[in-house]
């Protein structure tokens, strides 16, 4: 696909699709799912370069890496093989032609300068298919490896707002100029070649908090909002509340979910293959890893409410659980679409092995719906 110059398209990801699906997290092993199965997700480059061409050959919209830079342990180390996300992209964006590639961008960890390069580069390669997932900071244990120390929870979003300002302002300005703002000193800057096409990456953010939600209305397209795991209707009144606050700011952003899919012939072989992954092949030790981080010991809840914590754990780690034969998992993600949000991320056990079948069955059926072209 062409892209002209002043082209906006970009912030539709090239296409009209009302409801955009993108693949989560397939550049760390193991994807999203905490598994020990022999189908796991490799994570490798091979099999990323497979993914992407098979994702942008069948029409998926886009590519959203997670920015990781060490494993969680347990037997598998989950997540523990991982590409940096802004390489990754550079790549994939080169040999791919249609589809949007994210990068997921630590702002603590990426001086500003070198980011807005690095993001530009990406940009170009991909001839303006390039998005920014900003995020502030999770894991602890990966700030140490870098000896920076997180800052409290407020001034994490008030540095971003610097970080994205000093960027975007590399991305725009045509004369040298100075940043001094209260975390950043920036003398002499100058950038070039801008974005492709005269316009900004498309820009997502991922928060969890109130605070992430301020930042996104205020700064970015799109943003990240949990699925209510009870109804479309819960989900439907937590994005009327977001858009809410947006239009209350002034603004229009898209929101976003994300879900781990596992789609078969038949209800039964989804949900079979479900729980052999995710239940019984779990692996428990990174589970248990994963829950002490957040002080969730058997200690403090009970053996008994324990058990259940890290079985719910296992099931949520990739969010809400999409699973059923073609038609249910149509019809789940329409829910998402009802509901108002624009689009899903969506994880898979083993994505290259799985996405052919939902390509072939499920996006049919949202084509169907009115849902996608
Ligand atoms: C869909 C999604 C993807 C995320 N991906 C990453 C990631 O790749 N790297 C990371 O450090 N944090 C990631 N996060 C965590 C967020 O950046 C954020 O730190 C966390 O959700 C806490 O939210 P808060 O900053 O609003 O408190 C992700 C969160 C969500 C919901």
């Amino acid at each position: 696909m062409t892209v002209s110059l002043g082209d906006t398209s970009r912030y539709q990801m090239h296409n009209s699709n009302r409801l955009k699906i993108g693949l989560f997290g397939a550049n760390c092993s193991s994807g999203r799912v905490v598994t020990m199965c022999p189908e796991r997700w490799s994570g490798d480059w091979p099999d990323n370069l497979r993914l992407a061409h098979l994702a942008d050959d069948a029409g998926i919209d886009f590519l959203l890496p997670l920015g990781r830079w060490k494993g969680y342990g347990g037997q598998t180390d989950y997540e523990g093989e991982s590409f940096e996300t802004l390489t990754w992209a550079s790549g994939l964006l080169a040999s791919t032609k249609r589809i949007t590639v994210f990068g997921t961008v630590h702002a603590p960890l990426f001086n500003p300068i070198l980011a807005a390069k690095q993001m530009v580069t990406a940009d170009r390669i991909g001839s303006g298919r390039f998005g920014l997932n900003i995020v502030v900071g999770w894991n602890e244990d990966e700030f140490d490896m870098f000896n920076v120390k997180q800052r409290e929870h407020e001034a994490r979003y008030e540095y971003a707002q610097e970080w994205l300002d000093a960027v975007r302002r590399i991305w725009s300005d045509e004369s040298e100029f100075n940043f001094t703002g209260r975390y950043l000193d920036l003398k002499g800057v100058k950038g070039k070649p801008k974005p492709y096409g005269g316009l900004n990456p498309l820009t997502m953010n991922a928060g969890a908090s109130a605070t992430g939600q301020v930042f996104a209305i205020r700064n970015c397209d799109a943003f990240f909002i949990q699925a209510s795991r009870i109804s479309v209707d819960e989900t439907a009144a937590r994005v009327a509340n977001a858009k809410e606050q947006a239009a209350q700011s002034g603004r229009a952003i898209d929101f976003y979910t994300v879900g781990l899919v596992v789609c078969r012939p038949t209800k039964k072989e989804a949900e079979e293959f479900f729980h052999y992954a995710v239940v019984e092949h779990a692996d428990w030790a990174a589970i248990d890893l994963m829950m002490e981080r957040r002080n969730l010991t058997s200690k403090m809840l009970g053996k008994e409410g324990y058990q259940e914590k890290r079985t719910a754990a296992a099931i949520n780690m990739a969010g809400l659980p999409i699973v059923g034969s073609p038609d249910s998992v149509a019809q789940q993600i329409a829910g998402y679409s009802a509901a108002g949000l624009t689009g899903v991320a969506i994880s898979m056990v083993n994505f290259l092995n799985e996405t052919p079948f939902f390509c072939q069955e499920v996006l049919p059926r949202l084509a169907h719906m009115g849902l996608r072209e």
